[in-house]
């Protein structure tokens, strides 16, 4: 399965669109709040249910010590969503965004993680990337996961058919395209993720940005609503229109993605052997509370 990353050039409903795919998967699933500017949906979806206790930022000092304890750490970090039923995990963001400096390190090892999760355990994963900061038209090195970027097998830029969202988003096309042929998985990894906001319809969003428009999703305020904010389930959650458009989108990222059969990754490497061993055990067993 792929790992999607996802993030906008302004908030646009990256939070929302990656909660909606995750709900939404046919497959295991698996969302990783990596904002640098805070993480949302504990105070969010999850009313503050979730301790400090649990989240990305424990990641770090596991990374220090080694790949293995970082595997392990990840794994007791996750969160269901769903329940007991286990199919559906998060990985909670950073508390306070000064954290974010202590995780510029230890990207490459959670991009190891989360692909050996896609590749080995199946599970389709997607990454909440925020906002996306430039600097002299690179992605910033502590304000944007970058590493992650590179590393994923898509990366969409949330984008909303108004004027407002395609003026910001204009100018991010030229410097991540570049930044992907540079360093990560080649230019072809970008796509736009339309929120049907404002006049402009897909085709119209594609040629102005000169990108294509990999997944639509609808404008839904009830169901963007809970995800933002938690509260009661609304009636027909998993019915609802962002719901069903998310589901499609899971099916079109994995064609797509199949498609450019990027394999950055070696499954034979020894470390991922290890990694996928420790992991495998998530399928079987739950994260923190599975
Ligand atoms: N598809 C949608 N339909 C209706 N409202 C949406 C949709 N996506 C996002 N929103 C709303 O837009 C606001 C910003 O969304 P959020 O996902 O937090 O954006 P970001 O993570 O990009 O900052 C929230 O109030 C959210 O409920
Ligand atoms: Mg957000």
């Amino acid at each position: 399965m792929p790992v999607t990353c996802i993030a906008s050039a302004k908030s646009c409903g990256v939070t929302t669109a990656a909660l909606a795919l995750t709900m939404a998967s046919a497959r295991p699933s698996l969302l990783a709040e990596c904002d640098p500017a805070g993480g949302t949906i504990r105070a969010g979806l999850l009313q503050g249910q979730v301790s400090a206790g649990y989240g990305l930022y424990h990641l770090a000092a596991a990374d220090r010590v080694g790949p293995v304890e970082l595997a392990n750490a990840f794994a007791s970090h996750l969160w269901p969503l769903d329940g007991q039923a286990g199919h559906r995990r998060a990985l909670f963001g950073l508390t306070d965004p000064a954290q974010a400096a202590a995780l510029s390190r230890t990207w490459p090892a959670l991009s190891d993680v989360l692909h050996v999760m896609a590749e080995s355990a199946d599970y389709d994963v997607f990454v909440d990337a925020g906002r996306l900061a430039l600097e002299a038209g690179r992605l910033h090195p502590t304000l944007t996961p970058a590493p992650l970027l590179y590393k994923a097998d898509l990366v969409l830029l949330a984008v909303r058919g108004t004027e407002q969202a395609l003026t910001l988003t204009r100018h991010l096309i030229r410097p991540l395209r570049t930044e992907l042929e540079d360093n990560g998985t080649g230019a072809g990894a970008l796509g736009l993720l339309l929120i049907e906001d404002g006049p402009f319809r897909s085709h119209q969003v594609a040629e102005a940005l000169e990108a294509p428009v990999l997944a639509v999703l609808p404008w839904d305020p009830d169901t963007a609503a809970y995800l933002t904010a938690g509260g009661k389930v609304p009636r027909g959650f998993a019915r609802s229109p962002l719901l069903r458009y998310a589901r499609t989108a899971t099916e079109q990222f994995e064609v797509i993605a199949a498609r450019r059969q990027v394999h950055q990754h070696d499954p034979a490497s020894q470390a991922h052997t290890q990694l996928a061993g420790i992991l495998d055990r998530l399928a079987h067993r739950g994260g923190a509370r599975g």
